[in-house]
């Protein structure tokens, strides 16, 4: 059938470009996305009110629109603005997802962290703990059990909003159906192949992650 002839005129097609492309966009999201999204919490944190009210204006913009709307302006706007960055189109795309990515994991890791028990604050500063030794000993230990487990599913939201790269024609995995289902006019074979390689990828991770979850859940009353 025609599945099966676009697989064997195409395999290196989905896989060695489409696949990779993905995976390569989907790392440097997530990877400077944790980076920055760390910072963010933290500045979210912060005893400076100017600096908690600048970072919360940051996180709602990201959040609250579109991220294809800030794919259109890291590709076309800010190219333009910033001419002397001469960053690739691919590398303008990775560096959208990882500013997207950075919001949503500042929210992860402040959440991780304020659902730790007040009463373990207490208890550690009554003890005679310092502030830095509360949080770095008693809180973040606590907050991580929340905060790791969010972010393999980040990895994976990440991994799907990857295919908007497509609308650049970047070479992801949905870039290759566009580029076979093209060439080919087997749109629908071109769709269920790459469905089924994205949820070859998502599907192990998911996994991961709900093993993860079980782990982390080991020793808590809750
Ligand atoms: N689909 C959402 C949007 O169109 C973006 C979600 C991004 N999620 C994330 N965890 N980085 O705005």
């Amino acid at each position: 059938p025609n599945i099966v002839k676009i697989w064997q005129q195409y395999w290196q097609v989905f896989l060695l470009e489409g696949v990779m492309n993905t995976l390569k966009l989907t790392a440097i999201a997530v990877l400077f996305g944790v980076i920055l999204g760390t910072l963010v919490a933290m500045a979210k944190m912060c005893r400076f009110k100017v600096v908690r009210f600048i970072i919360g204006v940051y996180i709602e913009v990201i959040r609250g629109t579109p991220i294809l709307l800030q794919l259109y302006i890291f590709y076309f706007v800010l190219p333009q603005l910033l001419p002397f960055l001469a960053l690739s189109p691919f590398m303008w795309v990775a560096l959208a997802l990882c500013i997207n990515s950075s919001a949503y994991v500042s929210e992860v890791i402040r959440a991780g962290i304020q659902a730790v028990d007040k009463g373990q604050t207490e208890a550690a500063r009554s003890l005679g703990l310092s502030g830095r030794q509360t949080m770095t000993r008693i809180v973040l230990p606590q907050a991580v059990r929340n905060i790791l487990p969010a972010l393999g599913n980040e990895f994976i939201m990440m991994l799907k909003e990857t295919s908007l790269a497509s609308t650049f024609f970047l070479g992801d995995l949905m870039t290759s159906y566009l580029l076979v289902g093209g060439a080919t006019y087997l749109r629908f074979e071109a769709l269920i192949i790459v469905g089924v390689i994205y949820l070859c990828l998502t599907f192990p991770l998911s996994k991961v992650v709900a093993a993860f979850e079980r782990r982390m859940a080991r020793g808590t009353a809750d």
